[in-house]
């Protein structure tokens, strides 16, 4: 049986079950933290630091979606120097590289009075658009390598271990191993990556054509192979397979 851990949240006194992160606390007291990085269906890796509090008697300021509440904590969500790190964190975000199909992020930089402009030297994460699936298309200069897409390919839902971190340092970006195509990987197509990133990186196959002007009744990619396989079995006077359903 778990135990409940008591600790007050910007003065509210909060029990909460044994080894909910404060996150989770906080979200008890009816205090809801902002976040990026973290998605209920992955695990969480405080990556990207958006979420952090004051814990009083810790010298750094603590990501809330990874550190478990204990006992007798005083914790302290919206002071100055909370709110100072996560602009500066949007800040950095908004100079470097394109939200523009991030809502959510720029409501934030807008709700915290991030300045995106403050950064004019930064260098911007560009990338060539990858279109190399009927799927979905990769634009990693969108990407802020929150590591969604990576965990739910990998073991958070479909152990299939097409995506990864490549290069190093600064140039880290998504990847698949040895910068592979994605047909050419072990991805199965299954589009949950596409479901859980927050800024548009990856996009279905058929939104994207449609933000290039495409009609809704030109969209047959993802099904063209189907097509040409069926008007070749035609040509050599072969009927249709049976339909399985
Ligand atoms: S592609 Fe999207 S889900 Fe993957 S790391 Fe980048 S922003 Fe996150
Ligand atoms: S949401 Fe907690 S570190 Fe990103």
């Amino acid at each position: 049986m778990t135990e409940d851990v008591h600790l007050t949240i910007d003065g509210n006194e909060v029990m909460a079950p044994e080894g909910s992160t404060l996150m989770e606390a906080a979200g008890l007291a009816g205090i809801v933290t902002p976040t990026i990085c973290y998605h209920p269906a992955t695990t969480s890796n405080g990556l990207c630091r958006l979420c952090v509090v004051e814990v009083e008697g810790q010298r750094l300021l603590q990501p809330a979606c990874i550190v478990r509440a204990s006992e007798g904590q005083k914790v302290h969500t919206d002071t100055e120097r909370v709110q100072r790190s996560r602009r500066t964190i949007l800040e950095m975000l908004a100079a470097t590289m394109d939200l523009s199909e991030s809502p959510e992020i720029q409501q934030m930089i807008l709700d915290t009075g991030a300045d995106s402009s403050r950064f004019p030297d930064s260098v911007r994460r560009e990338s060539q658009l990858l279109d190399d699936n009927p799927m979905y298309v990769r634009d990693y200069s969108k990407c802020l390598l929150c590591w969604r897409c990576v965990q739910v390919c990998a073991e958070d839902a479909q152990y299939t271990f097409a995506l990864s971190f490549d290069g190093r340092g600064y140039r880290t970006q998504i990847g698949t191993f040895f910068d592979r195509p994605i047909p050419e990987t072990s991805c199965v197509l299954c589009g949950q990556c596409v479901a859980v990133c927050p800024t548009g990186a990856l996009l279905p196959k058929r939104e994207f054509l449609l933000q290039q002007g495409r009609r809704p009744d030109e969209l047959g990619a993802g099904t063209a192979g189907k097509r040409r396989r069926r008007a070749g079995r035609l040509e050599r006077g072969q009927d249709d397979p049976p339909n399985p359903r």
